[in-house]
């Protein structure tokens, strides 16, 4: 069966392959099934591995979105009472603020713009001057400005002051190479839709197993109770409510088709599609938010042109009714709108979108 072929430059959910959108086409299954267990385990084993976490990191998936499991990671982590960090420059980083907030957990954050660099010395000032910090809560990808966090240096300095440390690798995980090891962080969440490439409907904490003691007695959630859910799991193969089941499979697909396109692959691939874009709009005269070396090189923040006439909804609706679909900004200290290379995508389609760009460009005669 052919589908339409959609190309997505939105941080996700990702333009997904023919093969991923077939394997949601499944026989009827009951998830309570020792089949479908079986699936469900060699994707719990196979999520840390990608993130270089085998032997020390376990995971938990959740039927939800990301934010689920953010706030599975953020409920599950910190104690009643701990006080969490929070690294807050971009919309994300923010969300958990929001998070420890709507749990009433001790929390404070180092507030920046949305687009500007965290400075490391002030972290560890922030640490220092608050021994009461048990939790630091990071961003990798800020996908509001397409900021690529120093995460391992600030594990760094969080693990020497005895902190624990909550990544959310939402936009990044299975795109950008991410090792846990080197970084150590506690905890690590993402979902099934970005650079996974696989349908939303799943998210996941990977987690230190060594940390399972302390996530048994922090329960605050029902539904999104890491250590309920690492148990309820252990002891029967099931999750304990109901999955996403056609979701499972196309999951499954989508991870088969990582480990064949290799970490380095899909980094090589993602990065030619980034510099055909990247170059691309540099040369129509698009200019960015962020200088390179802060950029995450799978997003881009482009500022909006200041040509009075630019209108992002008219420049949507072009670009949409042609298969291309953008994103608007979100908050970021100016005004931009984003493109993300994420996805099964490939050089042909970010050139296919530059040309039609640059028809748009010509036929509104906007100046750059
Ligand atoms: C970095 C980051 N964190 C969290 C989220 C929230 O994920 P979701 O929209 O799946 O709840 C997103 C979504 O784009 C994200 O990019």
């Amino acid at each position: 069966m052919q589908v339409k072929r959609n190309i997505l430059l939105n941080p996700g959910p990702a333009t997904t392959s023919l093969t991923v959108k077939h394997s949601l086409v499944v026989p009827d299954i009951c998830p309570r099934e020792a089949e479908f267990g079986e699936i469900l385990t060699w994707i719990t084993r196979v999520l840390p591995e990608i993130a270089h976490g085998e032997n020390d990191y376990s995971s938990v998936l959740f039927g939800a979105s990301g934010t689920g499991g953010l706030e599975a990671a953020i409920s599950s982590a910190v104690p009643e009472n701990g006080k969490l960090l929070i690294i807050e420059n971009g919309a994300y980083g923010t969300r958990m603020v929001q998070i420890a907030n709507t749990y009433r957990i001790p929390n404070t954050s180092y507030q920046l713009p949305y687009g500007d660099y965290p400075d490391l010395a002030e972290i560890e000032k922030i640490i220092k001057q608050d021994p009461s910090i048990t939790h630091l809560a990071v961003v990798h990808h800020e996908t509001t400005t397409g900021m690529l966090n120093p995460v391992q240096e600030i594990c760094q300095i969080a693990l020497n002051n005895s902190i624990e440390v909550i990544v959310d690798a939402m936009s990044s995980y299975a795109g950008i190479p991410i090792n846990l090891k080197k970084w150590g962080a506690g905890y690590l969440v993402a979902s099934s839709n970005k650079c996974i490439q696989g349908m939303p409907g799943l998210t996941f904490v990977i987690f230190k197993k060594n940390l399972l003691n302390t996530l048994q007695e922090n329960r605050r959630s029902f539904y999104f109770d890491i250590f309920n859910q690492y148990q309820g799991f252990n002891n029967t193969g099931q999750m304990p409510f109901t999955p996403p089941v056609q979701v499972v499979y196309s999951l499954k697909q989508a991870l088969n088709e990582y480990l064949k396109e290799t970490e380095a692959g899909r980094w090589t691939r993602y990065q030619q599609n980034w510099h055909i874009l990247y170059r691309g709009l540099t040369r129509l005269g698009f200019s960015f938010l962020l200088p390179i070396e802060q950029q995450s090189k799978i997003l881009l923040a482009v500022l909006d042109p200041e040509d009075p006439s630019y209108c992002f909804q008219d420049m949507h609706d072009y670009l949409y009714n042609r298969g291309f679909t953008i994103y608007p900004g979100k908050g970021a200290k100016q005004k931009t709108f984003r493109l993300a290379i994420i996805g099964d995508l490939y050089p042909s389609d970010l050139n296919s979108f530059l040309e039609t760009l640059e028809t748009y460009i010509a036929v509104r005669e906007l100046k750059l």
